[in-house]
């Protein structure tokens, strides 16, 4: 008998695109389960991925890979949903909402009648709005529904910064805060660079605060320069989607900047925002409220009203 700790890990993914493929093959590489069922319209499609994925079995992690259907949810621990329209070039996150909400809805219905009792991750665009919408849908506790965030522009800022600074991205603890797209906000003044305040860094190495503005600039526009260059953008959340993947099953408590579920802090409350939190089985344990300064609350509260509103808008 397998005791809690070491009971036998599912996950459902659905959407196999480019993000669910991604994060499908990364799951594999980094022992992130022992069983995924991928989920999604175009059957052949994913028949084809699982015929595809399992090749890379006997030099990774003894999976269970399989297509499957909404009811497999039923036992599972973990859904994923990377399903939904793609952002066009030009298009904001927030232009997407109607078209991926619907879209939503025909997916966490049919999960939740399943029986489904675990954690619920989203990474479909726009992000926040969408992970409000499931937990609304799906009636969950607030705590076992969760969204990418901004987990992939605070992997982005970190790289710029790395670059700028001439340092390892694993020496920079910076966050990008807020809706993961046109108003997220680099929390610069609770940044460190080696373990020292970024600003004071800053300053030693004669890099200004016009630079630091024009980087956060930058890494807002990279999904978009990306989608530009190759028609999408995919490694970097299906890593974080498999790092949340991996804190959820495994009960790491690890602590990420995710769309998370304020319930007061900053005095916004009924919204999931890019904001650190620190995941484990149940879900999201604890919502953190990072000691931002006033200017900083101020780009949260902007942000999460920016949202509010479109939330309002497509009900
Ligand atoms: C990204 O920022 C499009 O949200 C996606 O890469």
């Amino acid at each position: 008998m397998l005791n809690k700790a070491e009971k036998f890990k599912k996950v459902i993914l659905v959407g196999d695109g480019a993000v669910g493929s991604s994060y499908a093959f990364s799951m594999l590489q980094n022992n992130g389960a022992d069983e995924m069922v991928i989920v999604d319209l175009k059957e052949d499609h994913v028949r084809g991925d699982v015929l595809d994925l399992e090749d890379v079995l006997p030099m990774t992690s003894p999976m269970k890979l399989r297509y499957g259907s909404y009811q497999d949810a039923a036992d599972a621990d973990l859904v994923v949903i990377t399903a939904g329209v793609p952002r066009k070039p030009g298009e904001t996150r927030l232009d997407l909402v109607a078209k991926n909400a619907r879209i939503l809805e025909s997916i966490v219905k049919p999960i939740v009648k399943s029986g489904f009792h675990g954690v619920f991750l989203v990474s479909s665009n726009p992000v926040d709005i969408l992970t409000t919408i499931t937990q609304e849908i799906s009636g969950f506790p607030r705590e076992r529904v969760i969204g990418t965030g901004t987990s992939l522009d605070t992997s982005r800022l970190q790289v710029a910064l790395a670059h700028k600074f001439d340092v390892s991205t694993q020496n920079i603890d910076a966050m990008i805060l807020g809706e993961h797209g046109d108003s997220s906000f680099a929390a610069y003044d609770e940044a460190t660079v080696e373990g020292r305040p970024l600003r004071m860094v800053a300053m030693e190495k004669n890099i200004s605060d016009d630079d630091l503005a024009q980087i956060e600039v930058d890494v807002r526009r990279k999904g978009g320069q990306i989608i530009g260059l190759k028609g999408a953008t995919f490694y970097g959340v299906a890593i974080s989607l498999m790092r949340l993947s991996k804190a959820i099953l495994y009960n790491q408590n690890v602590v990420m900047p995710v769309s998370a579920p304020l319930t007061g802090q900053y005095g916004l409350k009924d919204i999931y925002i890019g904001n650190p939190a620190v995941i484990n089985a149940s879900g999201i344990a604890k919502v953190i409220e990072e000691p931002l300064s006033d200017n900083e609350i101020d780009k949260m509260k902007k942000s999460a009203k920016q949202m509010a509103e479109i939330v309002m808008a497509a009900k």
